[in-house]
């Protein structure tokens, strides 16, 4: 299905950017931390992650890989269901690390690293299922194996 092999080779480019995004992220966040400098770089980080996130996830939603492998694959709803609810639960981490900064800046950096890294885990855990559930229809629907 060429449609499919498409996003996901889309999927693992994607991936590659966030990869550095994130990590971006937290050096950043050691940095401020390390000089005791202002949080501003880092508001604007999570801003910039934020905004790229609720793009993606609204592609993913609106046409992108959730709607093509329950077409393809109907049997695999569910999980994407489950994806689906992920995408909010992220978002709605990185508002709150967002307004935590925003009221308690000093208090909020110094727990970034661990928070942000166990966030970055999980964020990470849920495009690995995504990519392993367009895989997985991709397979099926092309009889690898045959
Ligand atoms: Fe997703």
């Amino acid at each position: 299905m060429p449609d499919l092999q498409r996003l996901s080779d889309a999927a693992v480019t994607q991936l590659l950017t966030e990869h550095a995004l994130l990590h971006d992220l937290l050096e950043e966040a050691d940095r401020i931390t390390a000089e005791a400098d202002s949080a501003d770089t880092l508001v604007q980080g999570l801003l910039e992650l934020r905004d790229m996130m609720y793009q993606q996830f609204a592609r993913e939603e609106n046409g992108g890989y959730l709607r093509d492998t329950i077409n393809i694959a109907p049997r695999y709803a569910s999980e994407c269901e489950q994806l689906r609810l992920q995408h909010r639960l992220l978002l709605s981490d990185v508002d709150a690390m967002l307004d935590d900064m925003h009221h308690s800046p000093e208090e909020t950096l110094a727990t970034f690293h661990v928070r942000f890294r166990d966030f970055a885990t999980r964020f990470l855990s849920h495009e690995h299922q995504e990519n392993a559930i367009v895989q997985k229809a991709l397979e099926d629907d092309i009889g690898v194996g045959d």
